[in-house]
């Protein structure tokens, strides 16, 4: 019989976390130990180093997350909390988790690439500047970044998590860096808890269906979303099979504009709320967004579409019949 596995997940009331903590705890070759802002503040070292240490967990799980966007991007206290927060915690945990030898994942984003568009793939064969070699003809290739492409981030949060990674890589040794996109699952647990976007779309749609008018949606920032429940099982699964350690994505599949999501939204809500395709620039934001940042997996086996997904969630939370 397999010995019984500690595993401590850090931000354990967040819209991953709580995830994470569900899918461990059904299996009862793993004991979960949950923590969150009450438990333990990431950003102190000292308190991180004792308190794990004791513990002893085989596998810690950092679902912590400072995501304020805008806020950080303006406000230079607050960007010193993301660079705490999403930056120098992570590279303590990493630490921590090698000296005890335990097997640490950190979370990170699509929000650290943006600043170019990804390489377009060539066919086989081509050399690159023909144009007329044939060879094009019926060459669909995925475009997006894979888990090698070479990040740069467009705001100050992007900034904050690409120093998480680094932090991990250079701090950690068993680790694994999984970048995610759109969260979106049941509402964290958390106070402070932000709506995810299609629980406010669904809002804002019921609201403005017909006779009422119509919602506004940037047909921009065109990348995955990723469902709370897949990425935290799809998490189990990786450690469970032993995965090589270092950086994998996964999101769902389909990649899509805020506008698209919607129109996928309301046919499956069942409205008829009319939705206005528009530029980024209809709704002003102090952090710039990337204008495509696809998350290419290449190391594991896709997940399902987030459509799929989406109909389980508003089914599961009662949204839809
Ligand atoms: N949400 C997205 O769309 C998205 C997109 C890409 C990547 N990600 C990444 O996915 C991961 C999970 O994000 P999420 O959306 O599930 O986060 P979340 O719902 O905001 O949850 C984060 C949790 O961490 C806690 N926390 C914050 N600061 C802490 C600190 N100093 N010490 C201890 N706990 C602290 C929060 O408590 P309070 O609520 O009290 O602050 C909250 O319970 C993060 O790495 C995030 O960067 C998320």
């Amino acid at each position: 019989m397999k010995t019984m596995q500690k595993v401590l997940v850090i931000g354990s009331k967040g819209m991953l976390g709580q995830e994470l903590v569900q899918i461990f705890s059904e299996d009862k070759n793993f004991k979960v130990i949950s923590w969150d802002r009450d438990e333990v503040d990431i950003t102190n070292k000292k308190e991180l180093q004792e308190k794990i240490t004791e513990l002893k967990p085989k596998l810690i799980l950092n679902a912590v997350a400072y995501n304020a966007v805008d806020k950080c991007e303006e406000d230079e206290k607050e960007f010193e909390l993301a660079k705490k927060v999403n930056g120098l915690a992570p590279g303590y945990l990493a630490e921590i988790a090698k000296k005890i030898g335990a097997i640490f994942v950190h979370y990170s984003t699509d929000y650290v690439f943006g600043k170019e568009m990804p390489k377009i793939p060539e066919p086989k064969g081509c050399t690159g500047s023909c144009g007329s070699c044939g060879l094009h003809e019926n060459f669909e290739p995925e475009i997006g970044f894979d888990e090698e492409a070479s990040p740069a981030p467009v705001n100050k949060y992007g900034e904050s998590k690409l120093l998480g990674e680094q932090e991990v890589q250079k701090n950690g040794e068993k680790y694994y860096i999984v970048r995610l996109s759109k969260l979106f699952g049941k509402p964290a647990q958390s106070k402070d808890a932000k709506k995810s976007f299609f629980d406010v779309m669904l809002e804002v749609g019921k609201k403005n269906n017909p006779p009422a008018g119509g919602v506004k949606a940037v047909d921009e920032e065109t990348s995955c979303f990723t469902y709370a429940p897949d990425l935290a099982q799809k998490t189990k699964e990786i450690i469970e099979a032993e995965k090589e350690f270092g950086i994998y994505h996964i999101v769902n599949s389909d990649a899509c504009t805020w506008f698209e999501a919607v129109e996928e939204l309301y046919a499956q809500a069942g409205l008829d709320t009319k939705i206005e395709p528009v530029s980024g620039d209809e709704f002003p934001r102090p952090a710039k967004r990337p204008y495509f940042s696809v998350l290419l997996n290449t190391k594991l086996n896709p997940l399902r579409s987030y459509k799929e997904a989406l109909q389980e969630y508003l089914k599961s939370e009662k949204l839809i019949k």
